[in-house]
């Protein structure tokens, strides 16, 4: 049954693909966008980035479409999403979508960090990406808890509240940034303006061209690994030593026989 599908899927589709590709050579380049190569060693564990690149996708994707009917002022934040839960078309569902693509984010956007360290894919030439990626994922992080202050019900308000209060312990700049992120003393209306530019304009226009330049020294440098198998690798740095002492041992020879 499954092979007849497919069969009668490649029947329709590779027609189409064929004249496409003949016409624009859009399947070459969408080929060379998706292939990259990974080391045979922990293979499905090279999909946390492409999983965390299609999770920040699906935000910002949600996050315009819930963009068409939220309100950002502290009169009409909640009310909006009230709105949006009960009477708007798939209102829950988009809701539904962004809040828990949000959480699966910080998980697998932790995972990946954690893979990129283990093997040791932030070493030369890799070390810029590592960097962007440290900063990355302190955006998205940010991202995360200004979206929870949108909400703007007493959850948000006090998790935005006590974290600000918290940073702004920090030395000789906390007190300036609380500030600023509050809009005044204390949060208010002016607080959700501000959340509201950060979460929707700021870390979004940040992210994409950073992202944009995480994908592309990938693409520069390849998966970390891939470019060898590690006996092999092994097995050449022995055949070195071995070639270096080799060296060594004749030198010294020459040198006993003056
Ligand atoms: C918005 C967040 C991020 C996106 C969309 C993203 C996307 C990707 C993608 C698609 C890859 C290639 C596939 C893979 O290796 O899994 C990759 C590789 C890489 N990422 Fe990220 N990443 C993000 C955050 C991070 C973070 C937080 C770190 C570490 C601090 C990081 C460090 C790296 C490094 C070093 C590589 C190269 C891996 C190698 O050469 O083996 N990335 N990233």
């Amino acid at each position: 049954m499954i092979s007849r599908i497919k069969g009668w899927t490649l029947g329709v589709v590779q027609p189409i693909a064929d004249w496409t590709e003949e016409r624009t050579g859009v399947v070459t380049m969408l080929e060379h966008f998706l292939y990259e190569p990974v080391p045979k060693r922990g293979k499905w564990l090279y999909t946390l980035g492409s999983a965390t690149l299609f999770l920040i996708n699906l935000q910002f994707l949600t996050g315009i479409l819930l963009l068409f009917y939220y309100v950002p002022t502290t009169d009409n934040a909640w009310d909006s999403i009230y709105y949006i839960m009960t009477d708007v078309y798939f209102g829950p569902l988009i809701r539904g979508i962004h809040f828990w693509s949000a959480n699966i984010l910080m998980i697998v956007i932790g995972m990946h960090m954690l893979r990129t360290f283990f093997s040791g894919a932030y070493k030369a030439p890799r070390e810029i990406n590592w960097v962007i990626g440290v900063v990355l994922i302190m955006l998205v992080t940010i991202l995360a808890f200004t979206g929870y202050a949108l909400r703007w019900d007493q959850e948000g308000f006090w998790a935005w509240e006590v974290g600000i209060k918290i940073g702004s312990y920090t030395p000789f700049v906390g007190a300036y940034v609380a500030t600023f992120l509050l809009g005044g003393d204390t949060a208010g209306p002016a607080t959700l303006a501000r959340v509201f530019v950060i979460h929707v304009w700021l870390l979004p226009a940040a992210l994409a061209p950073l992202i944009g330049i995480h994908l592309y020294l990938l693409r520069k440098h390849g998966e970390f690994g891939s470019e060898f198998e590690y006996s092999k690798r092994l097995a050449e740095l022995r055949e070195r030593q071995q070639i270096e002492e080799y060296a060594l041992y004749e030198e010294g020879d020459e040198d006993s026989r003056g």
